[in-house]
């Protein structure tokens, strides 16, 4: 670590195929995480299985990297049992895979589920809608909604650091 705030566990972005929504989610979190000092596990993947070991989808690479950051690293893969442990939240993009979290959640389970945007006061339980079937604009609409809300978990996680460590 190097100096910033340490929180014990991470966080998973998942949505429904792990090439649109949660990597960009993944690759949002990372670089507002480290540009604050936190140090925190973050990853993504989908409830799905159709798209394992692809790469995120071409225009949610060029959102991205428009707006400073490369996901183009990313290999999709599908939300596991072990998930439900190693990670302290697991953050779904909307409410269907929010349900299909639910329903993989193992009875003792330690990881809290959420939506995104939970953390955006007064848009609880809004969802991020899925760009797939749609144009660039799409994209770049799930781009800016992404990350008000990975700026909304970043500062409830340093809260819930700084209370792990007070
Ligand atoms: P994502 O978008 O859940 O944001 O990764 C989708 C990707 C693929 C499909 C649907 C949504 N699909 O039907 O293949």
């Amino acid at each position: 670590m190097h100096g910033g705030i340490e929180h014990r566990f991470g966080v998973l972005f998942v949505c429904l195929g792990n090439i649109c929504r949660s990597p960009m989610a993944e690759g949002a979190f990372r670089a507002a995480a480290q540009q604050r000092g936190l140090a925190v596990d973050v990853d993504s993947a989908g409830t799905a299985s159709y798209h394992v070991g692809h790469q995120p989808d071409p225009r949610a690479i060029m959102v991205a990297r428009d707006n400073g950051i490369d996901i183009a690293g990313q290999s999709a893969r599908q939300l596991e049992r072990d998930d439900f442990y190693r990670f302290g939240h697991i953050i779904a993009l909307d409410r269907a895979n929010l349900e299909a979290v639910r329903l993989k959640a193992p009875r003792d389970a330690t990881a809290s589920l959420a939506m995104l945007l939970d953390a955006v006061e007064g848009r609880r339980g809004e969802p991020v809608a899925d760009p797939y079937y749609g144009d660039t604009a799409a994209f770049e609409a799930a781009w800016r909604v992404i990350n008000i809300g990975v700026n909304a978990w970043v500062e409830r996680l340093e809260r819930e650091a700084g209370a792990l460590r007070a």
